[in-house]
Formats: C-alpha cells, structure tokens, sequence
C-alpha cells in the first residue's frame, strides 16, 4: 500500500506547498491553491518509456531520417502537422469549447479507418451514443472505428491493450482521472498524470494519440504549460462561434513548423478544408462601403486577404471608446494617435471601432496601414477604391516601413482579381512592373491622405 500524503498545490503552475497559501509562490496566482492527496511516489516504472532508449550510445550510431508520417485524411491538418501524422507522437489539441475539436477529431480516425487503421476514440465528455450520431453525420461510421465512453485512465488503458489501435484519440484530458491520485479530475496533478501517461504510451506503442484539451477563460489551456510540455505538438483551435471560419495554428511542434496554418469552414457535414481562404474571407465584403480595406497577411507560408473594418462616430462619452475585434486595440490606439498629430483628423473626439471581418484574428504589423486607410475612410465617409489592398507598417513619425514576403502579397491580392496595391516604398521599387498590379509607393501617412485624394 503506496503511502499518501496531502499537499497544496497550484491550479495555475502546478507548484506544491505543504500547507496553504493564499497566493502560490511560484506563479503569484492568488487562491489558487487546491488540496490534493498524493501518493509518496509514482508507481515505479510508469513513466519508462517515455525515452525510448536507455542505453548510452555514439549519436553518430543513433538510427538518423526522417521520422514515419502518413496523411492524415485531412490535408489541412497535415499542412500544421508538418506533413502528415507521425508514429508515436503525442498531440494536444486545444480550443474553447464548441469550436469544434472532437469533430475534427472523429473526422480524423474516420478518415484514418477508412484508410484500413484500427482506430479508438475514447470519450470522457460524451456518450458512446452521441459519438454514433456525429459520425452518422460526418459520413457513417467505417468499420475499424471503436469507441469508448469512459473516464477512468487504468479502464482506458486496459481497453487499448485490449484494442491494439494504430491511432488513439482522448477527448478530453481534463475529464480523464487516475484513481490513485486523489485529487478531482481536470486538477493539475490529474492533468500531469493522464498527458504523461498517453504520452508514454504514444512512445511505448508508436501509436500517435491525440488529445483534446479545453481552454480556460483566459485563453490558456487548464494546467498550461505543464501540458505543453508533456506532449510533441500543440495545436490550437481558433474561431469565433458564430462564423463558420476556423483556424487550426501550431502552437508547439517536434516534427515541423510552427507558422503554419489549417483553415477549415464548419458546415453540416461537419469540417470542410478550404483551399482558397482568401476568396472565402472577402466573400461578404459590402462594396463601396467606407471603413472597409483589405489587407494581404501572411499566416506562415500562407497570404490570406482579409478585410478590416472601421466605425468612426462622434463620441457619446468624454472618454473616446476603441473597441477592436481581431487586431490589438494598443495598435490601434498608437495609430488613431498618430492620425491625430501627423493629418489633424479631430479623433480624440470619436468613438473608433475597428473589426476584423469573419472573425479572424491578425497579428502583424503590415496590417498598419489597412487600420489607417480605413479609419480615414471612415471618418471621412468616403470609401476607398474598391480594387486596392494595403499594407505597410506605420511607425511613430508617421512613415510606412517595409515588411516580409512583400512579392507573396501582392501575388495573392493578384490572383483575386485587385488591381492596385498602395505599398512601403521598397516593396514599390522592388516590386516595380511585377506585372498585373499597380504598386502605389507610399512613404507614410500624409502621402497616403494625399493619394486617396
Ligand atoms: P464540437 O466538435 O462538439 O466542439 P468542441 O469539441 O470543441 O467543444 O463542435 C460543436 C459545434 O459544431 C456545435 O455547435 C455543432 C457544430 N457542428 C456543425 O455545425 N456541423 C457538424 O457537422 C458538427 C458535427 C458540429
Ligand atoms: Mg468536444
């Protein structure tokens, strides 16, 4: 009999402390301390495997290559996995909840039975029944597909021992428990005990697992790094519930790139790829509206044109508001300042809303330009012309700076049929007679105003 002991440990960071703590002393949470009972020592063994070689030996010995992949069924998700499904990896898969990741999931050992590998999705949030009806809607159950509805981590083991599967999906690892840890499911200790023992078993048998993991309020994932840690590859699942756009990122990955990206459209049948997200990104974009841009970003090796809107209303309040969905407010804040200082557009005495059109979200600094074309569309309630993209980083003084892979943007904003491009100066030197597109050089913001006419 494993002798128990109880200590206070961080639901945050995973710290432990033998007596409680309003505020944990490693992360500086507050009441984030939680009882647990816990046994003196991991049973001796459980986590060998986790290297798969105990012996000292040459590097140069060391079996090199690359590692075993196979498609997924799902080229998007091969696209962020780096090439495909590799054997013995552990996958963590995060995202707030309803976004869709068990039906990713199940449309991946779909797929993967499909394609003749026996295939185990263990279910600790739903019922084997519910399981059967979203299969029936994401195209039939194919034979080689088990399931199991269950929440204890020695049952779920003992039925892949049962089971053999060659891919393993756990959803979620928050609802999984270990028995002989006393505390709750989904605490910290529960979520170290379960990722780590998938993970071993992922190396052990060179079966790749997948995990779900859920999202906390504050967008990290519940027992945060500490999960990160214990796995290959972390992807996380984004998209705003009531538009039928997903992004699926890597977050973390062992076996490829973290830049790049899967897009996929949520439909009756459950996960579409989509080959041109571009196309579906401005497919509702009003025409001759003003406020409206659109801007070529770059999602690793990807251009996405996307569409960012803004509102310009007198202001109700002393305070201005800003209110920006999809780009960072402080960004936007900097360059309604600017706009401010640098043409005299009266903005500290407007409400500013800026959006980012289907829910996306955009990270990078080219995108300065589209927020400021179309904050002066916006407040001049002018439209800007219909066949432009932007993009360009503002700097303080007002001037607009070159950014990367300038050539990709311009190829994509080609390819969907615009005509003018207003751009950093470099990119127009460069890029000059590209052919297709005119490149308007601007040096900064005053030119911009000036060019808009
Ligand atoms: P789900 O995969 O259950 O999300 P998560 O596991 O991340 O919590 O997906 C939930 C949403 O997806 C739900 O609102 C219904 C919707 N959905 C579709 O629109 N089409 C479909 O074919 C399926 C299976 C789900
Ligand atoms: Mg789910």
């Amino acid at each position: 009999m494993a002798k128990t002991r109880t200590v206070f440990e961080c639901q945050q960071c995973g710290a432990q402390s033998p007596k409680w703590l309003g505020r944990c002393p490693d992360c500086g949470a507050w009441g984030s301390l939680a009882e647990v009972r816990q046994e003196a020592a991991p049973a001796k063994g459980a986590y060998a495997g986790l290297a798969t070689s105990a012996e000292v030996a040459p590097l140069a010995e060391v079996e090199g290559g690359a590692e075993s992949r196979w498609p997924s069924g799902l080229p998007e998700l091969d696209r962020v996995l780096g090439g495909g499904i590799v054997a013995g990896s552990a996958v963590l898969v995060g995202g707030d909840p309803g976004i869709g990741k068990s039906t990713l999931l199940l449309q991946l050992v779909q797929a993967q039975a499909r394609s003749g590998r026996k295939a185990l999705y263990v279910t600790g949030e739903e019922s084997a029944r519910q399981i059967r009806m979203r299969a029936d809607r994401l195209g039939g159950p194919p034979p080689g597909l088990y399931v199991l509805s269950e929440t204890d981590l020695g049952r779920v083991l003992a039925a892949v021992d049962r089971v053999g599967p060659e891919i393993l999906v756990a959803d979620s690892v928050q609802t999984l428990y270990s028995p002989e840890i006393g505390s709750a499911p989904g605490t910290v200790s529960q979520v170290r005990e379960v990722s780590g023992r998938l993970a071993v078993l992922a190396k052990g048998r060179g079966v790749p697992v997948f995990l779900v993991g859920h999202v906390t309020k504050e967008g990290a994932l519940a027992g945060p790094r500490l999960l990160e840690h214990m796995v290959d590859t972390v992807l996380y699942f984004e998209g705003d519930r009531g538009h039928p756009y997903r992004i699926l990122r890597a977050v973390k990955n062992r076996f490829g790139s973290t830049n790049e990206v899967g897009v996929f459209e949520m439909g009756e049948a459950g996960l579409q790829g989509v080959a041109n997200p571009s196309a579906l990104f401005l497919a509702e974009r009003p025409k001759g509206a003003a406020g409206s841009a659109v801007v070529p970003c770059l999602e690793g090796t990807r251009t996405l044109l996307v569409e960012v809107q803004a509102l310009v209303a007198p202001a109700t309040f002393a305070a201005p508001q800003r209110t920006t969905s999809g780009v960072e407010r402080n960004r936007v804040q900097i360059l309604a300042a600017l706009l401010e200082r640098r043409l005299g557009l009266p903005l500290a005495t407007h409400d500013i809303f800026v959006n980012v059109a289907g829910g996306l979200r955009v990270a990078e600094p080219a995108v300065d330009l589209a927020v400021v074309a179309a904050l002066i569309s916006a407040f001049r309630d002018r439209p800007l012309p219909a066949d432009a993209v932007f993009f360009g980083e503002v700097g303080l003084a007002g001037e607009v700076r070159g950014v990367s892979r300038a050539d990709a943007r311009l190829a994509e904003a080609r390819e969907l049929g615009f005509g003018r491009a207003f751009v950093p100066l470099p990119a127009a030197r460069h890029l000059h007679g590209t052919g297709g597109i005119d490149l308007i050089g601007v040096p900064s913001v005053a030119d911009l105003l000036d060019r808009l006419g």
